[in-house]
């Protein structure tokens, strides 16, 4: 076992050394087993962690799940607003997180009381939020979206609808285009899907012409422009099982290369490089979240997601309508 517990800090961090001769894997499906846990895995986590998932999906996906589990505890492998977002659709639940340091640079770039102020300036507008975003964002929503159903949540509004849409500007500008309308976007990004380089792709592009490009729609307009495809991370691993082609530049987070190469074995994954000296594009909020973490936050059952319940009663309304709205997506 591991040794003892020396300090669980203020954010949830351990100090604890596990015998390196401890079998994760093992001692993690035990604790699942014993504590009658469920774990949802983001596609963005290292192969270990999605290898030992109950479920691995999107931010859509991991939603659905998270609502319908009947699972004592719920250990989210996933960034802050996704296990938020668990605790919000399923209270009755333990809710844990490996890290609870696991942000995201989206979400933290829609503050609650500026965007409260954003929206009382715009009174006629309705505000439909994607889901990286947090349960205060949420609570001043009318619909949540992911990426999965965007197109068709907005889609489901009339067109002189006035809208704004937060708080990812890339991915707003992206349903601007495809759907024709015109919403007012929050000025907020994604760190990781923000740094692709074009120059390093048109390079890829250049040495595999055989190669389909790939995209989230996270990514800014320029990178979109070159895609052959654009979706959801589940969209994207989707894609790349049924299409004919036989090689892919995929822009998006690393880890979704895992359960391509996993799934399509016969087929070229080349992650799109961004401008910095390293290949492959990891998200650090997401990598937070070890094996070593997993296993002690399920063992001590925590770091625990604990909310308001006035605040998570007023978030919970736009994703429920978000989960309505979408029953007929796959
Ligand atoms: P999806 O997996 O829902 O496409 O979201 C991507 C993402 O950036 C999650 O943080
Ligand atoms: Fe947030 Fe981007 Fe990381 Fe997703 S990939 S968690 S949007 S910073």
């Amino acid at each position: 076992m591991h040794n003892d517990l020396v300090q669980i800090g203020k954010r949830g961090f351990y100090d604890v050394a596990i015998n390196p001769a401890l079998d994760l894997f093992a001692e993690i499906k035990r604790l699942k087993k014993e504590k009658n846990a469920v774990l949802l895995a983001h596609y963005y986590h290292d192969a270990d962690i999605q290898d030992i998932a109950d479920y691995i999906g999107d931010s859509l996906g991991l939603a659905r799940q998270a609502e319908k589990t009947d699972a004592d505890m719920i250990v989210f492998a996933g960034v802050h607003f996704m296990a938020e977002t668990a605790k919000i659709l399923n209270p009755t639940k333990k809710v844990v997180i490996p890290d609870l340091k696991a942000g995201c640079s989206l979400s933290d770039s829609c503050p609650p009381p500026l965007f409260k102020r954003f929206k009382e300036a715009h009174p006629d507008h309705i505000v439909i939020s994607y889901i990286n975003c947090s349960a205060g964002i949420k609570a001043l929503s009318d619909v949540i979206v992911t990426s999965s159903n965007a197109q068709f949540i907005v889609e489901s509004f009339p067109k002189e609808q006035k809208i704004i849409f937060a708080p990812d500007k890339n991915l707003g500008a992206y349903i601007n285009k495809v759907t024709g309308r015109n919403m007012l976007l929050w000025d907020g990004a994604c760190m990781v899907h923000e740094i692709f380089s074009m120059e390093k792709i048109a390079r890829l592009k250049t040495r595999h012409p055989e190669a389909k490009m790939i995209a989230h729609p996270e990514c800014e307009d320029p990178v979109l422009k070159l895609a052959d495809f654009i979706g959801s991370t589940t969209q994207l691993l989707k894609f790349t099982e049924t299409d004919p082609g036989n090689a892919y530049i995929v822009a998006t987070e690393t880890g979704i290369l895992h359960q391509m190469m996993k799934n399509s074995p016969q087929k070229t994954f080349i992650p799109a490089p961004p401008h910095n000296a390293c290949a492959c594009n990891d998200c650090p909020h997401m990598k937070l979240n070890t094996l070593d973490k997993l296993y002690l936050c399920m063992e001590y059952e925590q770091p625990e997601i604990l909310m308001d319940e006035e605040l998570r009663l007023a978030a919970r309304k736009p994703i429920e309508r978000m989960l309505e709205l979408s029953k007929t997506i796959g």
